[in-house]
C-alpha cells in the first residue's frame, strides 16, 4: 500500500503571508485565474502585492471558463512560453487549478498538444505550481489530476505526479463571497470525492479515515454554513473537508457517479458537484448489495443510506427539471460503461441500470 500526497499544503486565515517565499518558485509567473473570481475574493490582489515585494515579473492570464477547453490551455501555453513564464500560479476553483496544471506541462514540453496529456509516459517535466483555491469542492489543490473538455464536447481528466501542487495555499477568507448555490454544488463536489473514495475498489484504510472526516465536517458544517455564508469558522471546515477528500481521490480517483455526472454537466449543463453527487445514492444502494461493509461509514454518519438520500435533497440538488431522449441514453450509457470509473466500483452496471440511473433523474 502506499499513501503518496507531495504537496505542501498551507492552510488558514491569511496563511498566504506566513508563508509568502515559497511561492516564488521561478523567476517569472503566469497566473491563471478566472475571469472573476480570484480578483472578487481577493487571491488575485494578496498574490500580486507578495509578486511585487518580491520584484517577480508576472503575467495574468484571466479567461478560463467553466469546464476548461483545449483551446483555453493552448492559448495559456502560447502566452507562457512567450512571456517566459517559468512557474504557475493557479488561483480560483477547480476550472483554473486543473487549466493551470495542463499549462505546466504544456509550457515545459512544448511540442506537446493536449491529446498528449492523457499518456503521462508523453512528458517527464512540468513548470512548478501553486494553487490557491476559491471554493472548497474540487480539492485539486492536492491531486494530480487535471480535466478538461475536449473538443468532442467530452470531459477527460489526465493523471500524473507531475502536477501536483508543490505548493498550496487554503485560506477560507477567499471562500466567503461565494453564494448559496456555489457552496453547495461544490461542497457536494468534496462529498462525492469523499463518499466514492469509500466505495472504490482501490480505497485504503488511510484514504478512508480521511473520507470519514471529509463527509462528517460536510454533514456538520455544510448546513450551518448555508445559514451563516461568512462564518470563517464554518468555512474552514468546508475548506479542509475539501482538502482531505482531494487527498482521498488522489489515491483512489473517482468512480461511477462523476462518470455518470460528466454527461449531464456537458449534455445538460447542470454544474459537476451537483451532477455527480445526485448519484451518490443511487450508486451507494448498488455497491451495498455486494460490499455492505463499504457502505458502513455512510451508515455510521447520516444513520441509513436512506437518510444519506434524504440530506442531499434537503440541500435542493435534485430540484431540476431534465429530460433524456432515447438517443441521449444510448450515447451516454455508451460512454459510462466505456469510462475507467466503472472498473474501480463494486457491483454491476449494465446499459439498463445505467439508463436507470439517468430516469431516476427525471421523476
Ligand atoms: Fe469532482
Amino acid at each position: 500500500m502506499l499513501y503518496y500526497m507531495p504537496t505542501k499544503l498551507y492552510y488558514g486565515k491569511n496563511i498566504i503571508f506566513e508563508h509568502k517565499n515559497e511561492m516564488i518558485l521561478g523567476e517569472k509567473a503566469i497566473i491563471v485565474t478566472g475571469r472573476n473570481s480570484a480578483k472578487i475574493t481577493g487571491a488575485l490582489d494578496d498574490v500580486i502585492s507578495i509578486l511585487k515585494e518580491f520584484k517577480i515579473p508576472f503575467i495574468h492570464y484571466n479567461e478560463i471558463g467553466e469546464n476548461p477547453t483545449y483551446d483555453m490551455v493552448i492559448k495559456g501555453r502560447n502566452i507562457a512560453i512567450e512571456n517566459e513564464c517559468d512557474f504557475v500560479i493557479a488561483i480560483g476553483g477547480g476550472s483554473p487549478m486543473d487549466a493551470g496544471k495542463a499549462i505546466a506541462v504544456l509550457t515545459a514540453n512544448p511540442e506537446l498538444n493536449p491529446d498528449d496529456l492523457f499518456d503521462m509516459n508523453n512528458y517527464d517535466v512540468a513548470l512548478p505550481i501553486v494553487t490557491i483555491p476559491t471554493t472548497s469542492g474540487t480539492g485539486s489543490e492536492v491531486t494530480e489530476y487535471s480535466v478538461l473538455t475536449k473538443p468532442d464536447g467530452k470531459k477527460s481528466g489526465f493523471k500524473s505526479n507531475l502536477i501536483f501542487p508543490d505548493v498550496s495555499y487554503l485560506d477560507p477568507k477567499y471562500m466567503i463571497k461565494m453564494n448559496k448555490e456555489l457552496t453547495i454544488t461544490t461542497a457536494v463536489d468534496a462529498l462525492s470525492h469523499a463518499v466514492e473514495g469509500v466505495l472504490s475498489k482501490k480505497s485504503t484504510i488511510i484514504s478512508d479515515m480521511l473520507a470519514k472526516e471529509s463527509i462528517s465536517l460536510i454533514y456538520k458544517y455544510l448546513p450551518k454554513t448555508l445559514n451563516d455564508l461568512e462564518n470563517l469558522k464554518y468555512r474552514e471546515k468546508l475548506a479542509i473537508a475539501s482538502a482531505l477528500a482531494g487527498m482521498v481521490i488522489a489515491q483512489t480517483g473517482t468512480i461511477l457517479p462523476h462518470s455518470l455526472g460528466y454527461r449531464i454537466t456537458i449534455h445538460k449543463g447542470i454544474r459537476h458537484g451537483q451532477a455527480t453527487a445526485v448519484f451518490l445514492p443511487f450508486v451507494a444502494k448498488e455497491v451495498d448489495k455486494v460490499s455492505p461493509e463499504k457502505t458502513q461509514i455512510l451508515k455510521d454518519i447520516f444513520g441509513s443510506l436512506d437518510e444519506f438520500h434524504l440530506f442531499l435533497k434537503n440541500l435542493g440538488i435534485y430540484d431540476f427539471k431534465i429530460n433524456f431522449n432515447a438517443e441521449e441514453l444510448e450515447l451516454f450509457t455508451k460512454d459510462v460503461l466505456n469510462s475507467s470509473h466503472i472498473t474501480n466500483t463494486p457491483g454491476k452496471y449494465d446499459k439498463d441500470k445505467i439508463i436507470e440511473f439517468y430516469n431516476n433523474l427525471t421523476k
